[in-house]
């Protein structure tokens, strides 16, 4: 009899991941090492489920996902649209959940509503260029940023931004308001599409116990 293959996961790193633990958890899936904090340790195996674990930056684990590196990804729904890669995504974890919305100064309302060329600010330039163009048919300068794009407007770089809304303390903060929303957000699992076929038989049995808990 051939042996089992290892399962692999790719977490995006930081709060994701371990609500992810978290919920693997409650269907008896433990990784007591990742936990470690202190642990330069890139790779985690459970040797006894043949499931192997990786924490990544979030935009890298579609890329993982896409080529069969990892078989099974958690990233936000975010990461999914501005990185497009192929895999199938298969099951909203319910956490995580935000917003994406082009927001501004409440004086910015008025350029949405005209369709005037705007400056538009963002670490999601995809998902702005997809907005604006496609849903929208505004023509924008899109500018990308890598974090703190709520100073585009405030510096006078851009006239308004596209970016994540959690609690909108930030936009509270900086004087800045949701003009629009483009999409809910939330974290998501994604499957490599030959993984699907391949190990099917694990991998639905792993999203049906996850469906009972969550
Ligand atoms: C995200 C996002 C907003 C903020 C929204 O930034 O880009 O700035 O969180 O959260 P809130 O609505 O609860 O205030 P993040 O903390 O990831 O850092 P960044 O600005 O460097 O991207």
């Amino acid at each position: 009899m051939s042996e089992e293959k290892y399962l692999t996961f790719a977490l995006g790193k930081g709060r994701l991941a371990n609500k992810t633990l978290d919920l693997c958890e409650k269907i008896g899936i433990t990784c007591e090492e990742i936990r470690d904090k202190e642990t330069r340790k890139l790779i985690f195996v459970n040797e006894e489920l043949k499931l192997k674990f990786f924490l990544a930056k979030g935009p890298d684990v579609p890329t993982y996902v896409e080529y069969g590196a990892a078989d099974i990804g958690v990233v936000g729904k975010d990461t999914i649209l501005e990185e497009g890669r192929r895999a199938y995504e298969v099951l909203d974890l319910g956490f995580g959940k935000c917003r994406m919305c082009v927001c501004g100064p409440e004086s910015a309302r008025d350029l949405l509503l005209h369709h005037e060329m705007i400056r538009v600010a963002t670490k999601y330039p995809v998902i702005a260029k997809d907005y604006f163009y496609n849903v929208k048919h505004q023509t924008v300068d899109i500018i990308k940023l890598n974090g703190s794009v709520e100073l585009g407007p405030i510096v006078g770089l851009s006239d308004v931004i596209v970016d994540i809304v959690e609690t909108g303390s930030t936009l509270k903060e900086n004087g800045l308001v949701v003009l629009e929303e483009i999409c809910p957000l939330s974290a998501r699992m994604i499957v490599n599409q030959v993984s699907m076929q391949m190990e099917s038989k694990r991998i639905n049995d792993l999203i049906g116990r996850l469906k009972e808990v969550l």
